[in-house]
């Protein structure tokens, strides 16, 4: 049976543009860690014209649309629902543009560019975008997921690095609001909109983004930590002495260590694995002759240790490499271990033990079988608790979930106040806590917003309303 839409977004976007086999719509209908579902086609534009013709097309043909960028995301946004009847508009094919303005420190990117694409051209230069993180995503996803990353901590996360978008509505009217100015205080700031909102209001297809002087020298060091206090303790220890310099300060618990060597032969930094590993990163675009960042980490590390009674037990300085590998390992040493739920909450970060203490709690008392495995932000409140049980243990996983999550995100929210997603974004994977915890106020706020910049409401696989 022929399709009119597919036939249509072929005529306006060539052969190239539309994608429909099932064998080679496959990897753009399964997310990387949740979200599985079946497209009705695949489409790839290669121009902000075409997006917009794209659009107009899905919402004459009332077809439901997903925006794709490089389908890293962690909450199921990125992919079409079960129905068969969505189109995946992917951006892969908008990835052309990169105008760097290096006196104003901006670039204009296409939003299909990759973030490593976009650091390989900056590298010449000088900069880098410094919302970095272990993925390699589109810049346009990440404007949608608001990303978070490992060194928020010192740059902030894209919302913080973003100064103009364009984007395209779900009737196919192009805004363009492509601000490359530091300072411009007049009136509404359109592009808040459409940072962290998962593609519901528009699709963005250019960014301009700030960017950051690339630093010249990093050094790092793991810090084994007896416990939450300690972790703490020196976080405000280090920023207290050298905040300027700080640059990364990321929490990797035992078990998620052991579970690293497990599937890796990597090096282990401690005869003994502690409780908590903080890997502590100071970075500087000034020379080592003028700050000798090795010598000053080493020495706060020594005076800091003095002070605590033991609570840091160790401290190892050494090549920032091997320490990163260590922490973008976990997540995938996880998978291999068991089956895996994640959460991506962020609290004060004073409630950081007390919040992690009340998890293992209730899983010692209610689930036995189920491993907590934490690590994560602690620089900026976050914890990744991955939750991991034997694959096959648990005869009905969707029940245990279910229970897991209505348990946890509750402690996150309610009694920490915390957030149940802290830099992933909102996405069907997390749906139900949106509803449940976003005040009504702001939901019929999102409602007007979504008739207005999508009348058709086909954009998106989550309601913010
Ligand atoms: C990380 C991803 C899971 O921090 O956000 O490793
Ligand atoms: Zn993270």
């Amino acid at each position: 049976m022929s399709d009119r839409l597919i036939e249509a977004l072929r005529q306006t976007l060539g052969d190239r543009g539309v994608i429909d086999a099932p064998s080679d719509r496959a990897r753009y209908e399964q997310g990387w860690r949740y979200g599985e579902g079946v497209a009705r086609c695949v489409a790839r534009p290669a121009s902000t014209a075409e997006v917009a013709a794209t659009l107009r097309l899905c919402a004459e043909h009332g077809a439901r649309v997903v925006a794709q960028g490089a389908n890293t995301g962690l909450v199921a946004a990125s992919t079409p629902d079960r129905s068969g009847a969505m189109v995946v508009l992917s951006l892969e094919r908008l990835n052309r543009t990169i105008e760097l303005d290096a006196a104003a420190r901006t670039v204009l990117v296409d939003g299909g560019v990759l973030l490593s694409q976009l650091n390989e051209a900056l590298l010449p230069h000088g900069f880098w975008f410094p919302v970095d993180l272990g993925a390699d995503p589109q810049i346009g996803g990440m404007v949608a997921t608001n990303t978070g990353g490992t060194r928020l901590l010192k740059y902030g996360d894209v919302r913080h690095n973003l100064l103009g978008v364009e984007v395209v509505l779900g009737d196919g009217t192009v805004v363009s609001m492509l601000n490359r100015l530091r300072k411009n205080n007049t009136g509404l700031d359109g592009k808040h909109l459409f940072i962290g909102t998962t593609g519901v209001f528009g699709v963005v297809t250019r960014a301009v983004l700030q960017v950051a002087p690339r630093p010249t020298q990093r050094t790092t060091a793991l810090v084994a930590c007896r416990n939450g206090e300690a972790v703490l303790g020196l976080l405000q220890a280090l920023e207290r002495d050298l905040g300027d310099v700080l640059s990364a300060f990321e929490v990797m618990g035992q078990k998620a260590l052991e579970a690293v060597f497990r599937h890796h032969d990597l090096r282990r930094p401690f005869a003994e694995l502690p409780a908590y590993s903080a890997l502590v990163e100071l970075s500087s675009t000034l020379p080592s002759s003028a700050l000798a960042l090795d010598a000053l980490l080493e020495e706060r590390l020594g005076a800091h240790a003095e002070t605590t009674d033991d609570a840091i037990e160790d401290a190892v300085l050494g090549s920032g490499e091997d320490f990163w590998a260590l922490r973008h390992h976990i997540t995938e040493s996880l998978r291999s271990d068991g089956d895996v739920l994640a959460f991506d909450i962020s609290v004060p970060r004073s409630r950081l033990p007390a919040f992690t203490r009340d998890v293992a709690a209730l899983l010692a008392r209610d689930h036995p079988n189920v491993t907590l495995t934490d690590y994560g932000h602690w620089g900026d409140g976050g914890t990744h608790l991955n939750l991991v049980w034997p694959k096959g243990a648990v005869a009905d996983r969707q029940a245990l979930v279910t229970t897991l999550q209505d348990a946890i995100y509750p402690l996150a929210v309610e009694r920490h106040g915390g957030s149940y997603s802290a830099e992933h974004g909102v996405g069907p994977h997390n749906q139900r806590f949106y509803d449940r915890f976003a005040d009504p106020a702001v939901k019929r706020l999102c409602r007007a917003l979504a008739e207005c910049c999508d009348p058709g409401r086909l954009l998106g696989t989550v309601r913010l309303d």
